[in-house]
């Protein structure tokens, strides 16, 4: 069994500038795993706004083109706030691989936030197996998600 995803649909990758460098070192990781993604951009290290790569993203989660995808910033914390505007977005901004599994197990998050320019390629490829290898426990935390989209 792969240690990566192995569904139907890609999985989404969306960054500005600051989290380009990530976003291209998961690139060239999924393409050479052979894992289908949708890469949303940004393309280069020119200064850009998030919430235009946030929501290219959040949209295609909304729309059901993917399932699952991975957004980095530079702290996270912008392309996070943007993408969790979308109402089928539960987008987690993770620095470690237990607040990974936790999110996955609790929470159900179908986006991995990164913020790029606080961890280390080793950090990102650990969050990311992590991410991709455990399941939602349902149960209790599935009414509580239930609970978070606004009317
Ligand atoms: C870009 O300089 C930076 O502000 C952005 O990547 C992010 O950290 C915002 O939350």
């Amino acid at each position: 069994m792969s240690i990566f995803p192995q569904g139907e649909k890609p999985i989404g990758l969306a960054s500005d500038h600051a989290g380009f460098a990530i976003k291209k070192y998961i690139v060239n990781l999924f393409d050479e795993k052979g894992i289908k993604y949708i890469d949303f951009g940004t393309y280069g290290t020119e200064s850009v706004d998030y919430p235009d790569f946030a929501h290219k993203l959040g949209t295609a989660i909304d729309n059901k083109e993917c399932d699952f995808g991975i957004a980095i910033c530079g702290t996270g914390n912008g392309i996070n706030m943007a993408l969790n505007k979308h109402q089928s977005v539960r987008s987690a901004l993770c620095w470690n691989t237990e607040i990974t599994r936790l999110t996955r197990a609790h929470n159900n998050a179908n986006i991995l936030t990164l913020p790029g320019r606080i961890i280390s390629q080793q950090e990102a490829y650990d969050m990311i197996v992590v991410f991709f290898n455990t399941e939602f426990e349902g149960g209790r935390h599935q009414s509580r998600i239930d609970k978070i989209p606004c009317a």
